[in-house]
């Protein structure tokens, strides 16, 4: 029974251990807005991301961001960031539609 109890709590520590490391691999809103700043609104304003926030699937964000990010000539890593930050976004969110 005691055994039953350690693995019990063994498995709980791993769980909450693997959902505080999917958190951390999120970037946070500060690195997502200087990220838009440095890569996104300087061709055109991020009204025009905000227009299409909540609209598109992931694999539209994909096809968007590679785009966008052949455009701008981005490597993976920022375009992997910037998918992070808008494809999980819904309509009218601040972080990016925020005057
Ligand atoms: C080098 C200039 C340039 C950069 C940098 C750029 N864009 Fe664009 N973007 C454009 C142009 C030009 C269009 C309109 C033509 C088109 O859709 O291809 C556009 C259109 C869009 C659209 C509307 C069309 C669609 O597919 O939904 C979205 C959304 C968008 N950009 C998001 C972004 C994001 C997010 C970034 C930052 C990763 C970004 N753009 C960076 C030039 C750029």
């Amino acid at each position: 029974m005691r055994c039953v109890l350690i693995v019990l709590m063994i498995s709980f520590c791993l769980l909450s251990a693997n959902t505080l490391q999917a958190e951390t691999s999120m970037p946070d809103k500060e690195t997502c807005r200087s990220y838009m700043e440095m890569f996104c609104t300087r061709c055109h304003k991020a009204e025009r991301i905000c227009k299409v926030l909540g609209t598109k699937s992931e694999q539209q964000w994909g096809a968007t961001i590679k785009k966008m990010g052949d455009y701008g000539e981005m490597d993976e890593k920022t375009r992997q960031t910037i998918y992070s930050c808008l494809s999980p976004l819904p309509a009218d969110d601040p972080l990016v539609c925020a005057k």
